[in-house]
Formats: structure tokens, C-alpha cells, sequence
């Protein structure tokens, strides 16, 4: 089954909670919740305060895709505020299976992502403590990027790892979704993508977020 896990970083951020509930109205799977400390990334977001205010106002599931230099940091502060699933970039962190066990401690989803040029082969020692891994098709910071075509190799490699180890992962593709670039995502083995632009930029939300799934 395909998920569509809009990011709410495309969003008007004068009128979040809006935006949300349009996501929720127009068949969205998940929220994904792009975190940025303006380290990790040339670019800020927003923190669990947003998080928290946006919880009580709908009830997907909450996506929420740490760009930050220290995600240990973040863990508590994001897991209080109502995520429901927390990915970190396996290039911020030294102790990758501590953070992923310390998510999963709390019952909800645990994740890793990697940056484009970072190879699948770094997930080697830690798949199994992944629910997910986030695979990046822009270097990350900004939404409204082109798709970049190397991602495409890593999520079949990542498909057959994960399949080789019976481990059910979802893999999730992040950057330049389109209804185009989508379908290369699902036919290389990804099932849920994250769209900012494309469902943001769309005059008609359902029908994009639809069409991303591969729906008529
Ligand atoms: C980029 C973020 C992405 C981005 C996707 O750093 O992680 O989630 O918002 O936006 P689009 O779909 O517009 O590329
Ligand atoms: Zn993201």
C-alpha cells in the first residue's frame, strides 16, 4: 500500500493548522514534519512547540524528519509533543542503534536517513532497528528541488537488502516527488513519498495526492 506523507515545510505558515486539516481532507497518509536547526541544513523550520500545536488538530501520523546537528537532543522534546515516528540522518550521529532504541523505547517508529551521497552499505549493522528509512532525492534544506536519479539505485538496493533479511521497512523517498518521479520511486521499491511543492503548488489536493499513490 503507498503512503503520501505531505510536507507541511511547502505549507503557508501563517495558517498550519489549515493546512493540516486540508492535508487530512484530501487522503493524506502521514504528516511529515521537516525539523531544521540551520546547522545541518542552510535553513531553520520550526521545533516540538509546532509540533504539539499541530497535534491536537489531527489525527495522521506524524513524520517527524530531524535535520539537526544533535537528534539525541530531540528525541524527548518530539516524542512529548505527539510524533509518532522519528527518522535522524545517520550522518549526525555516533551512536546510531542507542538513538534508534531509545525511539523505539517509547513504542513508536524509528528511523534512519541518508543524504543522496550517503551509500546504502551504512545501514548494514543497523537495519533491524529501523521501522523505516528515509532516503533523500535532494540534499536537504529546501523544499521545491530537483529529483536526483541516483536515488533510484539505492531504494532497489535497500528493497532487496530489506527483503533478503525478512524485515517489513517502509522506504521512504523525500525530494522533487512528482506524479513523474513518483512512479520510478514505486517501481524501484519505495512505498511512501514525501511531496512538499507538488501538493502544496496543486489546485486540487486530493486529486495530487491520489495521483501520487498511482491512483486514476
Ligand atoms: C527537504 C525536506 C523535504 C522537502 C520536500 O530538506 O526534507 O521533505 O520539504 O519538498 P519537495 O517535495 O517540494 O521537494
Ligand atoms: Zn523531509
Amino acid at each position: 500500500m503507498i503512503k503520501i506523507a505531505p510536507s507541511i515545510l511547502s505549507a503557508d505558515f501563517g495558517f498550519m493548522a489549515d493546512a493540516v486539516k486540508a492535508l487530512e481532507a484530501s487522503g493524506a497518509d502521514w504528516l511529515h514534519l521537516d525539523i531544521m536547526d540551520g546547522h545541518f541544513v542552510p535553513n531553520m523550520s520550526f521545533g516540538p512547540q509546532m509540533c504539539k500545536a499541530l497535534r491536537r488538530h489531527s489525527r495522521l501520523l506524524f513524520d517527524v524528519h530531524l535535520m539537526v546537528e544533535h537528534p539525541s537532543d530531540w528525541i524527548e522534546p518530539f516524542f512529548e509533543a505527539g510524533a509518532d515516528s522519528i527518522t535522524f540522518h545517520v550522518e549526525t550521529e555516533r551512536h546510531i542503534e542507542r538513538q534508534l532504541s531509545r525511539i523505539r523505547a517509547k513504542k513508536i517508529r524509528a528511523g534512519l536517513v541518508l543524504n543522496p551521497a550517503t551509500p546504502v552499505v551504512m545501514l548494514e549493522n543497523v537495519l533491524e532497528y529501523c521501522d523505516l528509512v528515509l532516503l533523500m532525492s535532494v540534499n536537504p534544506g529546501f523544499g521545491g528541488q530537483e529529483f536526483l536519479e541516483l536515488v533510484l539505485k539505492k531504494i532497489s538496493s535497500l528493497r532487496e537488502m530489506a527483503v533478503k533479511r525478512g524485515i517489513m521497512l517502509d522506504i521512504e523517498v523525500d525530494g522533487g516527488i512528482n506524479e513523474t518521479t513518483a512512479k520510478r520511486c514505486i517501481e524501484a521499491g519505495a512505498n511512501v513519498l514525501v511531496a512538499g511543492n507538488a501538493v502544496f503548488k496543486s489546485a486540487d489536493m486530493a486529486k495530487t495526492i491520489a495521483a501520487l499513490r498511482g491512483e486514476a
